[in-house]
Formats: C-alpha cells, structure tokens, sequence
C-alpha cells in the first residue's frame, strides 16, 4: 500500500494512520508481518518501522517509538506492506520494507517472488553490498542502489523512471512493487508483473481526461540479462517521449493524492477513481502527475489506461454487526447468490442472459472440450457443477487444478474452451495457466469476482460472480456464486436444445428458490453450534462422505474444516470407502455423510451402513422430513430443505462452512486470519 499526497498537507501522523488503515483493509491478503516508510524531518533522512505479526502490533510499535506525528508535508511518498511469507521466515529481518543500505537511500515493498534472486544478490555481494534479510526483496532495493551508483558515478543523472526502467530489466519472477528514494524525494514507482496492482486517484477538481496514454520502450532497448549488469550502455539509449499525464493536462498542476494498492477494497473509502496497472506497466508518480510506462513491449499492447470507477461500496467491506468477516459473509449468502442470477434469468421463459458471454456461445458450443482450471475452493466449485455442464452440453468436460495442470504440460488446442475459476482473479496458478492456455490458442472464460483482476481481464470473455467484496481467508459466499454462474453457463450454452426444456425449466425454477432456501439452512446455525460442543471440537479427525454430486461438498466441507479449524479433515467419495477409508472407521471417529436425495441415494445410503455396522455414528446431512435411518444409529440430522439434484451442493455445503466457523471459533482460533494462509495466494 502507498500514499502521496501532492500540494495537499498532511501531518506524518495523518499520513501514518492512511497507510495503517490500507494496510488493515489488506491484511487478510497476508498477516506475517507488516511495516511502512517515510520521509523523516531533514532531507535524506527516512523512517522505517516494521515487526512481525499483525498491523496493530505495528500501529503500536509506531506509538512506542514515539514516531513524531506533528510535521506537515505538502508533498510525501509512504510506502507499506503486510506480509505472507515466501523467502524467509516472518521474522523481524525479513519484514518489509526493505532498504538498500543503512541510510535508506531506496525502500521497496514487494509482493511475489523474484526468481534470479540468488545470482542477483550474489553479483550485489561481489560489488560490497551487506545484506541484512534472506528475503528474494531486498535484491531489490539494493539493484536500485548500485543502478543508481554505477550511473552517477560515471556522471549519468538518471530519472526514477529512467531508473526502474533498468532495474526492472534484470528481475525474473512475479512482482508488484513499490519503491520510494531519498534521492528522489515525493516521487514514487509502482510496477507489477504477475502480482496486482492499481492507482487511486483523489482530488477535489474533475479529472481533465479519464485515461493515461502509455509510453513503451524503445525498439531494442531491452538487453539482454546480463550478470555483470552493463548499466551504462542501456542508460544511453532510454526514454525519449513523455507520456502523458491526465492531472496535468493543462499545464497546471493541482492538489491531487495517490493511492497504491494490491486491493481496490483498501482504497475505496478514500477514492473510487483507480487504474489498473497492467503486467510490465510502470507508474511513475511525481509533481501530482501520473505517468505510465511499460518496462517491455508485447503483442496486442494497448496504448491508454482507463480510470476506471469502483462500483464497490465501503460498507460491503464492513463487518458490520459480525465478530468476523468470514461469518458475514456466510450469512450474506441469500443475498450474495441472488446478485449472482440478477438480471441474468428471465424466469418466466426459462431463459439464461449471460452478457459477457453471448457473443461467444456459438463458438464456445462448437468447442472441443472444456477444460475448467481453478485452485482450493473454486476448484470445488467446478467439481460440484461438472456433472451437470456434461449433462446439458454434452462437450467432454475435464477439471483440473491449476498447479498440476501446469506440472504435467497438458496439451491444450485451438478449439479447446479453457474456464478459469478464481475468487479474486489473481492467484499465481490459476493465471500462469491461463497464459499456458492463451498461448495454444485456445478460447478462455473467466468465471471471477474481482472485477478489474487479472485473471477477468485477460481472458476472451467470461461472467462476474457478483457476490461483492469477500475478505474472510476461508472462501464461502464466492463458492455459491461460483456454483450458480456456472450452472448458468451450463444453462446458456444449452439454451436453444428443445429436449432439455423440462430439464432447463426444473434448474430455473430451483434457481430462483435457493436464495430463501439457503436462509432456512442457516437456521441450523444453533444446533450446529450444538454439536460442535457435544461432539466435535475436541476430535482431532473428521470424515465426509458424499458421492455424485455431493463429493465436491464433501471435499469442500473439509477444506473449510482443515483452513480454519485446524482440525484434520478428508473429504472421501462415499463409493471408494469400502477401498480403504473404511479401515478408519470406529466407533470415536466423527462422519458426516451427505444422503439428500437424488438418483444415488441408494449408494450413499449403503455408504451409510458400512459405517454403522462398524459401530461408526454418523452426522447425516439429509433433506426435511426423510427418515434416513433408525435414530439409534446416527449422532444427529441436519435437515436441508430438497432442491433439483445439481443444486443440493448448495444447500449441503452450508451447514459445513458454519461448523468450520464454530469449531474454530471455539478453539479460539482467529477465524478470518487462519495461521500459514492467505486469500490471495499470487505466488506459485
Ligand atoms: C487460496 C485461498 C483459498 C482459495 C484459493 C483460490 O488458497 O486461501 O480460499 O480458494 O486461494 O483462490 P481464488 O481467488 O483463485 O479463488
């Protein structure tokens, strides 16, 4: 996160409480570790507070070290950043934001993973630079540094621009960046590359233009990677247009702030003005201008940036009357899955309208097999619907997680569909393979909820799951919504088939009924919680059964017990029980088997059985009023109301995801900042 403000005055302690409350609205993304930047009271002079844990231990360590709060700047950059650790252990070295030496000439923040940064810091060591963390980072600020060095010494004045220019030259890997210089005081550089990132603008007056043209590099000023870095050479032959800047329009400048940030969550109580950066785009911010800048031409670059603006509203990213987000958001679901159908359902005739997708139905029906990539939760969300897409389409359909997918190499062709399925549009995985895919030339469907994220803009076309902002690490409302658009998808791409008509009609119908449904079953919240107490928080194993439709809710409900309950959990295909899982089953051991009815409820039901004449007592998960079974052999009940057989998963799941939340709840575990984890993983 990083603010500058530009003839507007800010005390340092206004501008340390912006940064913090950024830094607050990100910290679900990541919570090792946290600390920020700022100019001190003399020029060169800098202040950097970091510890580990969470933002309000660092807001703390800022009053303890009785950081002065009175000083007003009219022009300032602050850098900050809350960690998931990937190169170092979350200790206090390893914190960001890294410095390039002892006086700060550069600080950087960093999100991804730099992958040369072994020879990097080795070519650094050999030119005399210490190194203070193990982090990947800290390569970084210290390449800024001899960049800068080498040039000057040799007499070469080199702007900021100039100067991430070439540094960014020598970096491999994913990166967001942000760096800020004492030699260059109230400048910033934001870049990205695989990690995202976006600028918010803030001023009083109306934005002259609403885009930024882009300046691209040279023909042939990329060198090649070099290990003895000949800096001096690309320093000759770098920038020679400016671009454009839309504040500065009319030549005069104004009071304007800046807002850089991996999340438009953590900027829209300040503006709902931002622009996407784009990969290899750099934003170079200075005098209240905004210039972007590509650090390398690529086919199909676009020549503007658009500002956009957020359609996001603050209180959507409130707890509001909650203790956590995670429990909103469980109980935003009647609300969060009929967003996801508004507008997009003629229930009256039965008919499906997916914008972001017509035009491309006729294609995608002719297509050779659709492939659905995704990771964790959204993967469960393809599993649930893939039995019903082959059902109405019948195009061959395979679903694949997104890292495996890569590992193997799996050929991909022209007349493939690839559907990516992704909560928050950026996860590393999903998006390298998405890539993979592109560039097989196959046709790509993005199926997010992040609107402006990666993965929604490179792909060809696709279906925003609109079930707003979901910030709690453990995914809940976005697997529901993910579930009804692709059901819909499935739907549309069946649309004209007259002898499916009964089969659409019956999905429809059940559509619109799962909203106030879904609310019935989140009346089982107390006797769930009863349970919870009863039977479950002090085991240390649980068992899920489902088969059919019911193996994704069962994978699922696992998953959301193992995130953030700790506790262990395994989702099995009820069939495969008797292959091994059975040898588990005992008396002690908690199940939970899902036997709601559809056309193998019979199986599930022999599933059943195996448990119980091994003494096993089950928790049956089952529709209202079905007498499974002699009451003696079960634990309890949990009574869902009947939907069509393709949409019980999203029913059954509910009671799954607030048994996680209590278990945890009552193991005193911090619900929306599970230990290891973060929502967004944008590392591979
Ligand atoms: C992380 C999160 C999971 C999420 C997965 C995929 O592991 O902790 O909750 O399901 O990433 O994220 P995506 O944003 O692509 O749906």
């Amino acid at each position: 996160f990083g603010y500058v403000n530009f003839l507007v005055d800010r005390t340092r302690g206004e501008i340390i409480d912006n940064l913090i409350e950024g830094l607050q609205r990100l910290e679900y993304r990541g919570y090792d570790s946290a600390g920020l930047a700022l100019d001190g009271d003399k020029a060169g002079e800098s202040i950097i507070v970091k510890t580990t844990g969470k933002v309000k231990v660092l807001k703390q360590k800022i009053v303890d070290q009785q950081v002065d709060r009175n000083t007003v700047f009219e022009n300032h950059v602050g850098i900050a950043h809350t960690r998931w650790a990937t190169h170092g252990q979350p200790m206090l070295e390893n914190c960001h934001p890294h410095r390039s030496d002892p006086n700060s000439e550069f600080v950087v923040v960093h999100n991804g993973i730099i992958t040369n940064y072994r020879p990097l810091k080795t070519l650094l060591q050999s030119k005399g630079m210490k190194f203070e963390s193990e982090t990947d980072t800290e390569c970084i600020a210290k390449l800024f540094k001899h960049v800068y060095d080498t040039n000057a010494a040799a007499g070469v004045d080199l702007d900021l621009c100039q100067l991430t220019k070439q540094v960014l030259y020598e970096l491999e890997g994913s990166y967001g960046i942000l760096v800020k210089s004492t030699h260059y005081p109230g400048e910033v550089c934001a870049t990205r590359k695989g990690s995202p990132l976006l600028v918010g603008v803030k001023t009083e007056k109306k934005l002259k233009v609403d885009f930024v043209d882009v300046e691209f590099p040279e023909q042939n000023s990329e060198p090649a990677n070099n290990q003895d870095l000949n800096l001096l050479q690309k320093g000759n032959n770098l920038r020679t247009a400016q671009s454009r800047a839309f504040l500065a329009d009319d030549g005069v400048p104004m009071p304007v702030e800046f807002f850089l940030s991996s999340d438009p969550a953590s900027v829209i109580q300040h503006t709902k003005k931002v622009l996407f950066l784009e990969d290899n785009d750099f934003a170079h911010i200075y005098d209240g201008e905004l210039h972007i800048h590509r650090s390398k031409r690529s086919e199909g670059d676009t020549t503007t940036r658009q500002i956009q603006t957020l359609e996001m509203e603050l209180n959507e990213i409130m707890k509001g009357p909650y203790k956590h987000f995670m429990q909103k958001e469980i109980f935003e679901q009647p609300d969060s899955t009929f967003n996801t159908m508004r507008g997009r359902i003629d229930f009256e005739n039965n008919k499906i309208n997916l914008g972001g997708l017509r035009s491309w139905l006729p294609t995608i029906r002719r297509c050779r097999r659709i492939i659905m990539i995704a990771c964790g939760t959204s993967y469960h969300s393809c599993l649930a619907t893939r039995s019903i897409f082959e059902e109405l389409t019948e195009i061959p359909v395979s679903v694949e997680l997104a890292s495996d997918f890569l590992d193997r190499k799996s050929p991909v062709f022209r007349d493939d569909t690839c559907v990516f399925v992704s909560q928050s549009g950026e996860t590393a995985d999903s998006l390298l393979a998405l890539q993979y895919c592109l560039e097989r030339g196959a046709l790509t469907v993005g199926i997010v909820n992040s609107v402006g994220s990666s993965i929604s803009r490179t792909t060809h076309c696709g279906v925003h799951i609109n079930a707003g902002p979901e910030i709690g690490v453990a995914s809940t409302k976005a697997y529901t919504s993910q579930f009804i658009a692709l059901v819909m998808f499935a739907l549309s791409l069946s649309n004209d088939s007259i002898s499916r008509i009964d089969r659409h009609k019956e999905i429809i119908q059940g559509l619109q009924k799962i909203p106030e449904q879904i609310k019935k079953v989140l009346n089982l919240e107390d006797k769930i919680k009863d349970l919870c107490d009863k039977a479950l928080n002090s085991q240390k194993s649980l068992l899920l059964l489902g088969r059919g439709y019911q193996h994704a809710t069962a994978l699922e409900g696992a998953l959301k017990i193992k995130e953030i309950s700790y506790m262990h959990s395994e989702g099995v295909l009820a069939g495969e029980l008797k292959h091994g899982v059975l040898a588990l089953v005992d008396d002690k051991l908690p199940i939970i088997a899902f036997a709601t009815k559809d056309s193998l409820f019979p199986k599930t039901m022999s599933a059943i059985e195996q448990v119980t004449a091994r003494d096993g007592r089950p928790i049956v998960i089952c529709n209202e009023g079905d007498e499974i079974i002699a009451s003696d052999k079960v634990m309890a009940t949990l009574e869902v109301p009947e939907t069509v057989d393709c949409l019980q998963g999203l029913l059954n799941v509910i009671p799954l995801q607030l048994m996680s939340y209590w278990l945890a709840v009552n193991r005193g575990i911090d619900v929306d900042f599970p230990r290891n984890l973060a929502k967004s993983v944008t590392v591979e």
